[in-house]
């Protein structure tokens, strides 16, 4: 069934409550019909069917421009350490700006970039080119070359993308971290890849308030990483946004980009790359307390972000408006910000704000005020905007939008439907698109106006993609509940966790050998063939989409002085998805009460950022550990959620628990 009504005549009180609690029932939703497909589908789920490598090799040729045009398209045969592409060559800057500027697009909006006090900028191809040259020859001039690691940490501003752009365009590999990490997080990430020069900014504007980044960066001294020798300072908000001094600069390290960028040549030719050459490294949060490296090439990687954008969104790069509310500084804004979109020639908005600043309403402002067709955004953020109410999207046009997404963790069906019924004006497929910073791009969604959605699931693979269930034991399922699985090498899979071999293997595959990759998430499969997602199966909590390692969580809160012992774990919450738990053994005397709350959590966000302060602490006085020592997290989430305790035979003082429980019991619901 489909649904017509306007947000406008939704928003009437109890008329929304009522028409959500009414489709709940409704399991699928068959594509809206008057919904027209701009790109072709059909053909490509046959040729993917008949011989999926054959299908990546014709998408490679139409899709991207080669230097040197491969003969090999997948060498397997060394697994898990697939090739694809081998012997061609060619450069991801050329094929994202270039090839649009020589066809004449260079007029063609990139991006309208939009700030939260209301300024706008326009970014055509043609100015993204002329400044990635300026600073690919900026780089090579501080010695930057092919291979060597540039780390990027910026908020969501135009030059973000030119950083990344202006690396892949002279063969360095990129390490971009995300903004609302904490200095500490990036210093650790520079360490461990050694990066050769850092990109940052003067400082970052947030809902009114401004924060000193590069000061903040130089306390860190950063400059006494050995590998580390410049760091290029955007000067975003100057010396007015920082209280009257501009940002504090080294002599001889740091460089002011405006002033690199100005002193280039403003012709940079694209490096033939092969298409195995790294392109970045993203690091992303594991079982262990260490980061991944996860490690994305060239040729692969450009071709599966640039298939996807194009084939899930319906992208049409003529008249379609894109907006991905994601920040670049996660996997989701390097395909879906920057190299899909760009591949594809799309025209995107790139926000940076947030989403209650300086109202409510921003959102939906900015859709209006742009006619966005496509827009793309995360579960949690759904569940906010259903929290604010409405009655803020009512206020403004939405009417041109086409089609909606959603990412980074399964979408309950009330705030699906609450999409669908009150952005979508129930007229717009819903892609709920699942995938990993470790593949690259979409690997099961919707195929917007071809398949039915059921609000919650994922749905079906996209063509040349193998998905699968196993049991426990490795057995295929044909339904039920199973751990996910990819049986086939696709182009944008990652290659290896970077100088970390064999963390790579040990980690995606050998629980079931060298050619099937191990997802990390439970899933079932419907008799329809759709994937449900479940969620992780390691100890990686996903907090409104962003994932956190347990281990990394725990090592920072142990880190302080007054903490003995430390165990995370997660709790549902209805506004993150999940929230990070914390049981915590203080040292000697040391005693639990509010104002030490306050300061772990600080401490934790000063160790990692923000995003990864637990919502809650528990005070133990004990944790429970099996005979051998090994924390049993189960037990504690078990207490965390106010469940019934599971089997506590194996513990080695079965009374600890009992004394837990109590204690959290006692202590009433959580704040
Ligand atoms: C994990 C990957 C891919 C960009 C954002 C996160 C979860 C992701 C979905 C979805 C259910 C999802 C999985 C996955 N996840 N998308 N549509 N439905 N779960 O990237 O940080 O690498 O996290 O996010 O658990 O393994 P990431």
């Amino acid at each position: 069934m489909t649904t017509t009504e306007s947000s406008s005549t939704l928003s009437a009180a109890g008329t929304l409550e009522a028409e959500l609690e009414r489709l709940l029932s409704v399991e699928s939703f068959p594509p809206p019909a008057d919904f027209v497909r701009r790109v072709p589908y059909e053909a490509d789920a046959a040729a993917a069917a008949a011989d999926p490598v054959a299908f990546w090799a014709d998408k490679a040729r139409e899709l991207l421009d080669w230097d040197t045009p491969f003969t090999k398209v997948l060498n397997d045969e060394n697994p898990p350490f697939y090739k694809w592409f081998e012997d061609g060559t060619l450069n991801v800057s050329a094929n994202c700006l270039d090839r649009h500027v020589a066809a004449g697009r260079g007029d063609k909006v990139a991006y309208y970039w939009a700030g939260e006090e209301g300024e706008r900028k326009v970014v055509t191809y043609a100015d993204l080119l002329e400044e990635t040259q300026r600073l690919a020859n900026g780089l090579r001039s501080l010695g930057v070359g092919p291979g060597d690691v540039v780390g990027i940490f910026l908020p969501m501003i135009p030059q973000v993308a030119v950083a990344m752009l202006a690396c892949a365009r002279i063969g360095a590999v990129h390490n971009v971290v995300f903004g609302g990490f904490a200095p500490s997080a990036v210093r650790e990430r520079m360490e461990v890849s050694e990066a050769k020069v850092l990109i940052t900014v003067d400082g970052a504007r947030r809902k009114g308030r401004t924060a000193p980044v590069k000061a903040a960066v130089d306390e860190e001294k950063m400059g006494d990483l050995p590998s580390l020798e410049h760091i290029i300072v955007v000067e975003a908000v100057g010396a007015a946004g920082l209280g009257g001094q501009r940002a504090p600069m080294t002599p001889g390290r740091d460089i002011w980009y405006e002033e690199l960028i100005a002193a280039a040549d403003p012709v940079c030719p694209p490096v033939a790359m092969s298409a195995e050459a790294p392109l970045f490294i993203l690091y992303s949060s594991g079982s262990t307390a260490k980061p991944k490296g996860i490690l994305h090439t060239t040729g692969g990687y450009l071709l599966g972000a640039a298939y996807t954008h194009r084939t899930v969104f319906d992208l049409d790069p003529e008249t379609d408006i894109y907006w991905c509310s994601a920040d670049v500084g996660w996997i989701t804004g390097h395909s879906y910000i920057v190299y899909g979109p760009l591949a594809n020639g799309a025209t995107s908005v790139m926000y940076e704000g947030a989403p209650d600043y300086p109202d409510y309403d921003v959102w939906w402002k900015l859709i209006a005020e742009f006619k966005v067709t496509i827009f793309y955004t995360a579960p949690t953020a759904i569940r906010a905007c259903m929290k604010w109410g409405a009655e803020y999207p009512a206020r403004h046009d939405l009417s041109s939008l086409r089609v909606l997404g959603t990412v980074g963790e399964p979408i309950n069906p009330k705030a699906w439907l609450w999409y669908h019924l009150v952005i979508g004006g129930g007229r717009c497929p819903i892609v709920d698109t699942w995938w990993q910073t470790e593949t690259g791009s979409i690997m099961i969604s919707p195929v917007p106006g071809v398949t039915s959605t059921k609000p919650g699931s994922a749905t079906r693979p996209l063509p040349g993609i193998s998905p699968a269930l196993l049991t426990e034991d490795g057995q295929p399922l044909a339904a039920g509940t199973g751990v996910l699985v990819i049986t086939k090498p696709w182009p944008s899979m990652l290659r290896t966790l970077y100088r970390d071999d064999e963390r790579f293997v040990q980690t995606y595959f050998s629980r079931f050998g060298p050619t099937t990759y191990l997802v990390g998430d439970a899933a079932r499969l419907d008799p329809d063939g759709y994937f449900w997602i479940i969620g992780r199966i390691d100890d990686v909590i996903n907090v409104s989409g962003h994932r956190l390692s347990t281990a990394e969580v725990e090592s920072a809160i142990v880190a302080h002085e007054a903490v003995a012992e430390a165990a995370v774990v997660a709790q549902a919450d209805e506004q993150t998805g999940q929230a990070i738990v914390a049981f915590v053994t203080l040292a000697g005397d040391r005693v639990g009460d509010d104002a030490m709350v306050a300061e772990l959590r600080e401490h934790v966000a000063t160790k990692i950022g923000k995003l990864a302060r637990p919502k809650r602490v528990i005070w133990a006085d004990d944790l429970p550990k099996t005979r051998s020592g090994k924390i049993m997290r189960r037990l504690l989430r078990d207490i965390a959620e106010g469940r019934a305790l599971g089997d506590v035979t194996t513990l080695r003082d079965p009374a600890v628990m009992a004394a837990l429980a109590a204690k959290v019991a006692a202590a009433g619901p959580e704040d």
